[in-house]
């Protein structure tokens, strides 16, 4: 975990937030390579479940909601940690993460657990009374939920179909940790897919096998993926089944991704609160009802992690080691990297060429400082898939070197065949 954390500053994937007044805790900003990383997770995400599909439509709603939908969805009475102070030191931490009735800092005497709401607060307007109390999302799916209606009606979506969303959610965690696997704000990629009641089982089963499959797809290793049914007392008080997808981390399996049955209960529930009708009417089967759902829940900043943390791999090559994130090339930030093998004889110009038609494709680098060797590893260490080299023969036949930066396999060919060629390997199944 330490060399992926220091790989990540090193390289600008990721910062302390608010790094130069002392950081703010498990806040973490994405810099120029990570930003990239974490767009292509959820372009990733977006085109399998969104735009790849025609049973599912998107969303981008809006962050802050009217303050019932939170009743209505139960966070407000239920979405709790159970909260221990410390009479001494006055740290406070989730009792279930404390053994005994002792401070695990100072040793002094902890105060009987109350309930912590996790949602932040605030207020709408100028106005700072319980009036005009907000919160800010602790999940996308509610918005999802509450524009059911709005979304039938605009599409001529028949059941079973879906929503899906990408966007920031926010809680208050007590304890958030493992660099970007638990902060306060992070963006999640859920989908509800509304289905026939009866007809939940075989989605539920559907959907946790694609979903785990994504995953594989995109470069994890089956074997440090599993999925994890949750036990009777750890389903949410909405679920009729829930399994984790969970990852093999260097700190012990955790969960990526929820995918749960949440049956009729949120539409039913806003039908209740809001006293609007959501429920489906069923041209076939000529009748009405509440749909099920099945929502899988993943997390953008997790998977990324999940993602770094699975490419990173350190190897030797020619009796020099090097650091290499064998990042799918769909994920990595740059797809290739244009280097002249010299910096005169007209190679820095004509690679730049090269480099300018590339940009106009994908992300690319471009890199003329130091030996070949070590532009090479530079760009392993960021997960650039291919290294594009001209060398004196570019001058003469219009050929480049195409390096693998997994296979390590060097192939000529004409830079006028360079983004066809590039497209065909970045779109490796
Ligand atoms: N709508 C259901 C729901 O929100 P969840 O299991 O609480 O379910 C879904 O969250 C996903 O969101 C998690 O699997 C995780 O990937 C991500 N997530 C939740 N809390 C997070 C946090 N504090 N930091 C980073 N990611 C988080």
């Amino acid at each position: 975990m330490e060399k992926v954390v220091n790989l990540c500053k090193r390289r600008g994937f990721v910062y302390p937030g608010s790094e130069i007044y002392g950081g703010l805790g498990s806040s973490l900003d994405y810099g120029p390579l990570g930003v990239e990383l974490k767009r292509n997770v959820k372009e990733a995400w977006w085109r399998e479940i969104v735009t790849g599909r025609d049973d599912v439509v998107g969303l981008d709603a809006a962050v802050i909601m009217h303050p019932r939908v939170w009743e209505a969805s139960g966070h407000l009475a239920g979405f709790t940690d159970p909260l221990v102070d410390c009479k001494g030191c006055k740290q406070r931490f989730r009792a279930d993460q404390v053994a005994g009735a002792r401070c695990p800092e100072c040793g002094g005497e902890l105060t009987e657990a109350r309930q912590f709401n996790l949602m932040f607060k605030t207020f709408v307007g100028p106005v700072e009374d319980t009036a005009h109390v907000a919160y800010l999302r602790p999940e996308t799916a509610q918005s999802m939920f509450v524009n059911f209606r709005n979304v039938l009606e605009t599409s001529r979506l028949k059941l079973p179909f879906g929503i899906g969303q990408i966007g920031r959610s926010f809680r208050n965690e007590i304890t958030p940790g493992n660099f970007l696997f638990r902060t306060r704000e992070f963006e999640q990629m859920e989908l509800e897919f509304f289905v026939r009641p009866g007809e939940d089982e075989q989605w539920y089963d559907y959907w946790r096998h694609a979903r785990f499959e994504w995953y594989v797809r995109l470069g994890i290793a089956r074997d440090r993926l599993r999925l994890r049914p949750h036990a009777g007392d750890e389903l949410a008080h909405y679920a009729k089944g829930c399994v984790d997808v969970e990852y093999a981390f260097p700190f012990g399996w955790s969960e990526l991704e929820g995918i749960a049955n949440r049956t009729d209960f949120d539409l039913k529930r806003h039908s209740e609160y809001s006293g609007k009708d959501l429920t489906y009417f069923d041209e076939e089967r000529r009748e009405r009802y509440f749909p099920y759902v099945i929502e899988p829940a993943a997390g953008a900043d997790r998977s990324t992690l999940a993602f770094l943390v699975d490419a990173y791999d350190e190897d030797e090559v020619e009796g020099e080691a090097r650091i290499v994130l064998r990042l799918h090339p769909r994920l990595a930030p740059y797809k290739a990297a244009v280097f002249p093998l010299l910096r005169k004889d007209g190679q820095p110009e004509r690679a730049r060429r090269i480099y300018d038609t590339l940009r106009r494709h994908f992300p690319v680098d471009y890199d003329q400082a130091g030996s070949i060797g070590r532009r090479y590893r530079r760009q392993d260490e960021v997960g650039t898939p291919f290294g594009i080299t001209v060398d004196h023969d570019t001058m003469k036949d219009g050929t480049v070197t195409l390096r693998d930066r997994d296979a390590m396999t060097q192939v000529r060919l004409p830079e006028d065949r360079l983004v066809e060629e590039l497209g065909a390997r970045i779109e490796r199944p």
